[in-house]
């Protein structure tokens, strides 16, 4: 069996087109034009990659946008400092402060100062208990792009077992928020989970959001399971590659062309072989995520903007 691919690039693009349709109407019907900052502090080069591609990808929907960066020595105060400018600036609809933050600045310190109503990302404490409560006016772009990528691709979560690996507060605990109050039953499994290929063996849909290069292979996938990994990891051996991307001389010609190639949590021809679906990476989730942002953006100018008008 081969596994269908959910082109999380090609919903992504249509999300995109949405978005800049409704980036025109709040310009025609109030005049205004949503405008998000992004908080990178330090030298993350990974955070400098999806950094840039937000930005890249707000200006091509017409959200005004801005990278803020700030130095690596930074300390908290400095980037508290930052956050309160931007939440006290009427003209900001959306912040990001991208995540992890240097070692000595203190996230939930930095967090905590994020007015909820421009947290775009739906990581601070506040939108964290509304998404608790389900009050939320949107969700953390990750998990909401899971969301998004079924929903699209007509993938049912009602009634529907659902395994995630990984309690991150980015993604696997919002995520199971979100699938419980889509109905789903949801298992929520980690580094200590006990016997974790019974666990994963019983999911209709497996979500792998753990960090660890291709932690889950055939022996964790049921014949027919719609697989999500949200795993972003950079292989640099040729051994590996060859693994990896047994049967797929595409792939293996781009590793040799540059060197490296990225791989998520999941062992892409296992997965291929075994799943009934899968996200690809890259092209998957990813792209979702930046999409997710400019949607949440736009919803947060608006409920902002017209509020104030009240
Ligand atoms: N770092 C990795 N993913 C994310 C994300 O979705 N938001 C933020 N703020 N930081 C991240």
């Amino acid at each position: 069996m081969s596994a269908r691919i959910l082109d999380g690039k090609a919903i992504a693009a249509a999300i995109e087109s949405e978005v800049a349709s409704a980036v025109q109407d709040l310009e025609k019907r109030l005049g205004l034009t949503p405008r998000l900052c992004v908080v990178l502090v330090g030298e993350n080069p990974a955070s400098q990659v999806y950094v840039r591609n937000k930005a890249r990808a707000a200006g091509r929907v017409g959200i005004r946008s801005e990278i803020i960066r700030l130095p690596e020595t930074s300390c908290t105060a400095d980037v508290r400092r930052q956050v309160e400018a931007l939440d006290a600036d009427s003209d900001v609809d959306g912040i990001l402060v991208q995540l992890p933050l240097p070692r000595d600045v203190d996230e939930a310190e930095v967090m905590g100062r994020l007015d909820a109503d421009k947290d775009v990302d739906g990581l601070t404490a506040v939108n964290m208990g509304r998404l608790l409560l389900g009050t939320n006016p949107w969700a953390p772009c990750t998990p909401a792009g899971v969301m998004e990528i079924l929903r699209r691709s007509d993938i049912p979560v009602e009634g529907k077992k659902v395994t995630i690996v990984g309690r991150s507060n980015i993604v696997g605990k919002p995520l199971a928020l979100l699938m419980l109050r889509a109905h789903a039953t949801v298992t929520l499994c980690h580094t200590r989970t006990a016997n974790l290929e019974e666990e994963t063996r019983r999911a209709d849909i497996l979500v792998a959001a753990a960090g660890r290069t291709a932690l889950l292979g055939a022996r964790h996938i049921s014949p027919g399971t719609t697989v999500i990994d949200i795993g972003i990891n950079r292989v640099t051996s040729r051994q590996e590659a060859e693994n990896f991307f047994a049967g797929n001389p595409r792939r293996l010609e781009q590793f040799e062309r540059n060197g490296s190639a990225l791989v998520g949590d999941v062992h892409p021809a296992e997965a291929q072989e075994c799943a009934g679906a899968i996200t690809p990476v890259p092209g998957g989730v990813g792209p979702l995520t930046v999409a997710m942002l400019l949607l949440n953006t736009v919803d947060a100018a608006r409920r902002r903007r017209t509020a104030a008008r009240r």
